[in-house]
């Protein structure tokens, strides 16, 4: 729907979508029968698309840009019956609060996710015989406990507003029975917006009743994800509310369920993430598949680790080990990177069909025991000399974990100096990725060409 009315002021009008609620439009000029505008959906990395509509055969002719979609409609005049049946009901936001800590993720979020290997093509029987697998492969007792249904499995709503899964999820009480039979947790996916990213159903004024829905069939987990969400709350400040909504809503069902937030790390969110409940939150666009996308969250983007410990996590993505994009060595730079980080790890590949390497890779005790180091101190990079980086990451029994890594394309010898370990001189070494001893008094290491060598060092 369109809305267009003349003021002293000049033009203004709406542009109704499914996905954003009522848009305003901006910049609205008026010449000889055609309206010009701009168009935006919020999303602070695209520019405002510029539309029109045209007075043609009695009708008017909308083109424009919005998303991904590209309109061109011939539209006739409306009706205030046909305004009122389109109208876009407009939910309220509730007063700002604090929410206090319940407990829960006192160590980072560990499991697996649909999203990175199956999008939106996921279904009951792949979500049963994910768990089952996670089990037989021993991932289960690695610490890798949720099994995380991404986008993709929602249905429309009934009568009552209740939402409804797919035909691909034909019983969601029996799937959380069985993913907790199998000793796991099972998680959920939704948006503050009228619509997820991928176009499903989303939580738009039926938060409440949407926490009381996942918590009814079982769920232990929910990602929040902003999607549509951005072009209706368009200040930082109904952002956090949108959230805080949620995260009220989900303790008011009594159930305990770890709370992910994902508004890709806009507005400082880990300034505020548990503030609204939350006990993790995104602080970057999505991953992919490809060296060059991991290394930029994984360097440079993982938040602020003044903002990360028990309770609150900065998430940097869910893991691609596994899917094929990048080799051996770089798969260990991100498992590296992401441990040093105390990052959820959230598997993103078919655990039913892995590799040798990738089982390795994703089973490493030692690698595991760093992320999930109880004290919960994110790592941070202590030096760069050209493409070498190390990073140091305080571990509860005093000792740390050290990495070195090599991000260019070539191997490089890289020394550890005293200034990266402290001043305490070393009493013992242990190579993680391959749980052995090192000499204390080795110094320098060969790291493969966008490799990684994770040490655990003890000094006295
Ligand atoms: C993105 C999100 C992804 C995935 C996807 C689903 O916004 O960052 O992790 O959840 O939506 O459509």
């Amino acid at each position: 729907m369109m809305r267009l009315s003349p003021s002293s002021e000049g033009w203004s009008g709406t542009v109704t979508t499914d996905w954003y609620g009522d848009i305003p439009m901006r910049a609205v000029e008026m010449k000889q029968g055609v309206a010009s505008f701009l168009i935006d959906n919020g999303n602070p990395r695209l520019p405002p698309r510029q539309w029109s509509a045209r007075l043609e055969n009695g009708g008017l002719h909308v083109t424009g840009d919005i998303w991904e979609r590209h309109v061109d409609e011939r539209v006739r005049r409306g009706t205030q019956a046909d305004e009122k049946r389109l109208a876009f009901p407009v939910a309220p936001l509730p007063a700002p609060a604090t929410l206090k800590p319940d407990g829960l993720a006192a160590t980072p979020p560990m499991g697996w996710s649909s999203w990175n290997r199956f999008a939106a093509a996921i279904d009951d029987r792949t979500v049963r015989e994910i768990a089952d697998h996670l089990v037989s492969s021993g991932l289960r007792d690695a610490g890798y406990r949720f099994v995380n249904i991404d986008d993709g499995w929602q249905g429309s709503r009934s009568a009552d507003g209740t939402i409804r899964p797919n035909a691909r999820f034909p019983d969601m009480k029996a799937l959380t029975a069985y993913v907790h039979s199998k000793g796991l947790k099972i998680g959920i996916y939704s948006s503050p917006g009228p619509k997820t990213c991928a176009g499903f159903t989303g939580s738009y004024g039926h938060v409440e009743q949407d926490a009381r829905t996942f918590a009814e069939w079982g769920f232990d987990y929910l990602k929040y994800d902003l999607c549509s969400g951005e072009g209706i709350f368009r200040t930082a400040a109904q952002v956090k509310l949108a959230y805080q909504q949620m995260g009220q809503a989900l303790r008011a069902t009594g159930r305990p369920i770890v709370y992910s937030l994902c508004q890709y790390g806009r507005d400082r969110v880990g300034t505020w993430g548990r503030d609204v409940g939350g006990h993790l939150w995104r602080t970057t666009s999505d991953i992919e598949d490809k060296y060059a996308s991991m290394a930029a969250i994984g360097f440079d983007r993982n938040g602020d680790p003044a903002n990360a410990g028990p309770g609150g996590w900065n998430d940097p993505d869910m893991l691609e080990v596994g899917n094929g994009g990048m080799s051996e060595d770089e798969y260990r730079t991100h498992m590296t990177l992401w441990a040093m980080q105390a990052a959820p790890l959230m598997l993103g590949n078919d655990v039913r069909t892995m590799s040798p390497s990738t089982i390795s890779l994703l089973e490493n005790r030692g690698v595991i025991a760093i992320d999930q180091d109880p004290l919960g101190k994110q790592g941070h990079r202590v030096r760069k000399d050209g493409d070498a980086e190390i990073w140091m990451k305080p571990l509860a029994d005093g000792s740390s974990a050290i990495a070195l890594f090599n991000r260019g394309t070539e191997p490089r010898d890289i020394r550890l100096l005293p200034e990266d370990t402290g001043a305490a001189p070393i009493s013992s070494l242990q190579e993680v990725w391959a749980n052995a001893p090192d000499n204390p008094n080795r110094r320098s290491w060969t790291v493969p060409a966008h490799g990684a060598v994770l040490l655990r060092v003890s000094a006295r």
